[in-house]
This record gives C-alpha cells, structure tokens and sequence, in this order.
C-alpha cells in the first residue's frame, strides 16, 4: 500500500476535501473522482484516505456521494460484456454478515437452473466472512481470472467467481483492502457504492442483492437496511440492470460456520441435501429470486431452485466451477477430508441451563478473525481451516449437559483458549422461549419507482 508523501504537493487540495467531510459536508462527484483516482496514481496516501472514509463514516456520506463513488470505481476498470452469452445472465451479492455462505450454494442453484452466473466477489469484510477467501480455503482453487477467462468460463459453465483486479474495479480492490482494517466498513453509501460498482462492472444484466441486517450486520437496524437496498436498487435500476433485493436477518450466524474451511464443508453439506436450516433456505430463495427476475414465474422459480437442490445439480455446478478453477474437486465428495483442518477443536456448552436467547453475532465474526480466519492487518495471511462451529441457533435449548454449542476451530491451545472465554458473553442464554423473527424483513423488487423505493412491504 501506498505511505509515501507525494500528496500534498500537487494541485488536490486534499486536507481541505478531508476537512469538508469531517465537517458533515458533502464533496462534489469531480472532488471525489479526483480523490479516488489521485489515490490509484499514489498521490494521495493511504492515510489520507483512510482519514476521508472515517470522516464519512461518522458524518454519513449522501445517497449523491454514493452514487458519484460507484461511478468512480466502476470507471477505474474495464467492464465485462456479457452481452453474446445465450442464457440470463445473473449475479448476486450480499451486503456482508457472519456464517454467511450463500454464494457457494446460490450460485451454482442459479447456473444449474439455466441462469448465467458472472461473480466478482470480495475478501472478509471487518467481521465478516469473503467468498474469495472461502473459495481459496479449496486447495488449488484461483480467483484470479483475466476478464477472457471470465468470461468464456460463464458460457462454457455457466458460473465464474472472480475477484477484482488491476482490469476489474481496481479503485474497490483498494478501497476495500483498506476499509477492511480501518474500521471504516459500515457506511450506507460506501457499501453500495462497493457492492455495486462490483455488480456493474461484471456485466449481469439481472442482480439479486442480500442486504443483511442485525447484529452480525454492518447495518444493525432494519429500516437503515431498507434504506441501503434502495440505494442499490436505485443504482442498478439508473444502470438498466434489473435490480432485486432482500434484506435478510443477521441476528444470529446464518448458517453452522464461521470461518472459510468450515463454511464451504458447510456450503457442500447444503448441496449434498445433508444439512436443512436458515443458510438453505435463504439460498433456495436468493436463487428464485435470480431466476424469478428473468421472467420465470414465482412459485416456479422456487420450485426449480429447491428441486436443484435436491437432485443434486447444484452440486453438480459447485464441482464444475472448483475443476475450472483450479481447485480439488474432491471437496463435492468429501469436503471435511479434503479441505485443510486446525490441528485444536474445542467444544464448548453455557454453564447454565436455559434456551439461547441471543448472540453477539458482530463479536463471534471478530472472534474467527482472531483465530486468524480474518486481517487485522492488510498484509496477514489468513489461515483456511480455523473458525467455528456454531451448532445451536435462537430458541435452541441448551445447557452443560446438552448438545455441543460451538466448536472452536483454532490453530493453537492458547488461541481456542481465548476464544472459549468469551463465548459466555457473546451466547445469550435465559429461560425461554425465544424467536430468532423473520429470515427475509423486506423484499424490494421489480416494482420499485423510479427513485428505487419498494412499492411492495
Ligand atoms: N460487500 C462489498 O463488496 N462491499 C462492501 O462494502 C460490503 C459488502
């Protein structure tokens, strides 16, 4: 990353455009094109930056500073034309969330469906989990693909997941690198502007966006979730994609895991017909709702996705996109063999009885970047196989004497040690009984107005 001291000698007048952001102003599109591009030419630093997105962070950037920055990094690459491809072309990205492994199932659901599948994805997030590193936890996979490679593997396959690079979205790759360990994540517009400057630069014409919600959420309340997929939407929509979103709970990890490792065994798991429970649910339901969008019927569409499901051509999908990438495609037969493991398990059960009212699950996302399944730092390795294993969800009774609660996965005593300690605070656990609400609060479709606001509930 850049730290050295150009900046400041040019005609950018950075401090000042920092200064209007710390104030509560807002920069114009020009200011901030100039910002982020200044950025990418090593003018301005990373520390200026980093100062910028804080102070937006604390003062809210504008649904106008949103829909300039995606602009900004979407014109900081090239676009990948899908436009000769033969089927729908589809993608889908969630906002960000803990135990969040939709992508390894919805997508290959959608391609096994008939939809074309073209994914650029991103690493962790601050507490949350990335695609690209679960997908790297699969020894030999690469998500480095050229945008020909991309390409061309989306109308051979029908699916391609892919990470930004120097030809797509360069100015996120950097940015986002950057938020990641700054702590500057959870801005509204910022995420948007992330997310969809990824989703228009890979050339679907159809998008399904899931815009979480809760604790494990970088937007913890529901109506600022609304509020962030309408911004998406609106975005989408402005760029004649057609645009759907749900925003779904992230009041408990969506699904057993936490960590890269163990969420593909348990993204293999799903398309193996082994496991039941949320993370399948809302997979089936983000892949109808791609499929829906392209003109199939409602009820259909979750019909065909479920039936993917079970006669096992998502699987089926899953094992095409790991052989053309590069990756063991044994993981599809037996993931837990395949994919690497931490030489500590830990199990852990709450000292009381009672039912799980709760969980802290912001925290329990930090405490897998602890064990080493996140950055602190942007240089870190992560390691694969640590994490957890959260077996018990909201409502679950629990106790000393009941069902394992969670599993540390940690790669040393000390480590799971630490973790262990913490769990008492972070799983809530009181008398019951207890209702973990609604998996999907709001869906925001076709029928949106033209300024992207639901006109549905
Ligand atoms: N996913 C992204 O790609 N960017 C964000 O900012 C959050 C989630």
């Amino acid at each position: 990353m850049n730290t050295d001291a150009k900046a400041g000698h040019g005609t950018l007048e950075v401090p000042r455009l920092i200064g209007i952001k710390r104030d509560g102003g807002e920069l114009t599109a020009d200011e901030l094109a100039a910002l982020i591009t200044g950025y990418l030419d090593d003018e301005v630093t990373d520390a200026q930056i980093a100062a910028l997105l804080m102070a937006g962070v604390i003062r809210g950037f504008t649904d106008a500073e949103a829909v300039a920055l995606t602009e900004v990094l979407l014109a900081s690459g090239e676009r990948v034309d899908l436009s000769g491809l033969s089927g729908p072309t589809v993608d889908k990205h969630s906002t960000g969330g803990v135990g969040d492994t939709t992508t390894l199932i919805t997508v290959p659901l959608l391609a096994a469906v008939g939809c074309q599948v073209a994914k650029l994805s991103g690493r962790g997030l601050g507490h949350t989990g990335g695609t690209l590193d679960k997908l790297e936890a699969i020894p030999g996979f690469s998500t480095r693909l050229s945008i020909e490679a991309f390409r061309s593997q989306v109308e051979r396959l029908g699916l391609a997941v892919a990470a930004a690079s120097e030809q797509l979205v360069p100015a996120d790759r950097r940015l986002y690198a950057l938020r990641d360990v700054t702590g500057t994540v959870a801005d509204p517009s910022l995420i948007a502007a992330s997310v969809m400057s990824k989703k228009l630069a890979g050339g679907a014409e159809h998008l399904v966006l899931d815009v979480k919600a809760g604790s494990g959420a970088f937007l913890t309340d529901v109506d600022d979730a609304v509020r962030l997929a309408e911004r998406c939407v609106a975005i989408g929509r402005a760029h004649g994609r057609k645009t759907s979103a749900l925003v779904t709970r992230m009041s408990q990890p969506l699904g057993p895991a936490v960590g890269n490792a163990l969420e593909v065994a348990a993204a293999v798991e799903v398309l193996r017909g082994e496991r039941a429970g949320a993370l399948v649910e809302l997979s089936v339901e983000l892949a109808a709702t791609g499929l829906a969008d392209t003109g199939v019927g409602a009820d259909e569409a979750v019909r065909r996705s479920r039936r993917a499901l079970e006669d096992g051509s998502g699987l089926e999908r899953l094992a095409a996109l790991v052989t053309a990438q590069g990756g063991d495609p044994r993981v599809v037969d037996a993931p837990r063999q395949v994919l690497p493991s931490a030489p500590v398990v830990v199990e852990w059960r709450p000292a009381v009885d009672g039912v799980v009212t709760g969980f802290g699950a912001r925290r329990l996302g930090e405490l897998a970047g602890v064990l080493g399944a996140g950055r602190q730092h942007p240089d870190d390795v992560i390691d694969p196989a640590v994490g957890l294993e959260v077996e018990v969800g909201i409502g679950d009774a629990v106790g000393p004497d009941g069902p394992v609660a969670v599993r540390v996965h940690a790669g040393d005593d000390a480590a799971a040690r630490r973790v262990i300690a913490e769990l008492d605070a972070v799983v809530a656990v009181a008398d019951g009984p207890a209702d973990p609400g609604p998996l999907v609060h709001h869906r925001i479709g076709a029928d949106v107005d033209d300024a992207g606001r639901s006109t549905s509930g």
